[in-house]
């Protein structure tokens, strides 16, 4: 596999609808792709304090970030915004100062709701995080996926009604990992 992508779901519960659908959206993906998901759940609260003596848990995160040719979010929306799950990840991996591990890392924001909105607040929130992180985030198409009876088939991939619409996200997203390792 040549391009390595970080996958980072918002969602820690073990019948997340993200984590499912995060599982399904990758297959879409060209074979030159390997997507791994990114442990998140073992991560103390961020405490500045301990900024220079990250657990073993914070090294492996920003390891991984570092070393994949991109990033992609799939997370749930709380509260109108992200997880805070995902925001310790985030603010983790984001020190200490001018050593971030996500700086120039392509990224993808999908996310699903069984709202109407489908996490459209959510990604909002974290399209903001990324632009200030210097993470270049496929801006289209947007993709807010409402959790309907239907979305997968019986073997748990997408379904056809909603396949077109997602293999050209993936198609998009794949193309925007590309360019940005030129
Ligand atoms: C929610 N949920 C939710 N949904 C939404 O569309 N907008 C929202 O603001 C919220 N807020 C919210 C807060 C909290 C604390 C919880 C637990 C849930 C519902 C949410 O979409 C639903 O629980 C999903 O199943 C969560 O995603 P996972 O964990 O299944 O991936």
């Amino acid at each position: 596999n040549q391009y390595q992508i970080a996958l980072v779901v918002g969602s820690l519960r073990s019948e997340s609808i993200n984590r499912k659908f995060a599982d399904a959206l990758v297959r879409l993906a060209p074979a030159e792709f390997s997507f791994k998901h990114v442990e998140i759940g073992d991560l103390p609260l961020y405490n500045q304090d301990e900024e220079n003596n990250p657990p073993e848990s914070v090294k492996r995160l920003k390891d991984a970030i570092k070393s994949a040719h991109g990033v992609l979010f799939v997370t749930p929306e709380y509260n109108r915004s992200v997880p805070g799950v995902l925001k310790n990840a985030i603010d983790h991996a984001s020190r200490p100062y001018g050593q971030s591990a996500w700086a120039g890392k392509p990224a993808g924001v999908i996310g699903v709701s069984i709202g109407a909105i489908g996490t459209a607040m959510a990604q909002q929130h974290l399209r903001n995080m990324l632009a200030y992180l210097d993470m270049p985030t496929l801006g289209q198409p947007e993709a807010f996926i409402h959790a309907k009876e239907g979305l997968y088939d019986e073997a748990g991939n997408i379904s056809l009604g909603s396949k077109q619409f997602l293999q050209g996200w993936m198609d998009k997203y794949v193309a925007w990992v590309k360019k940005h390792n030129a």
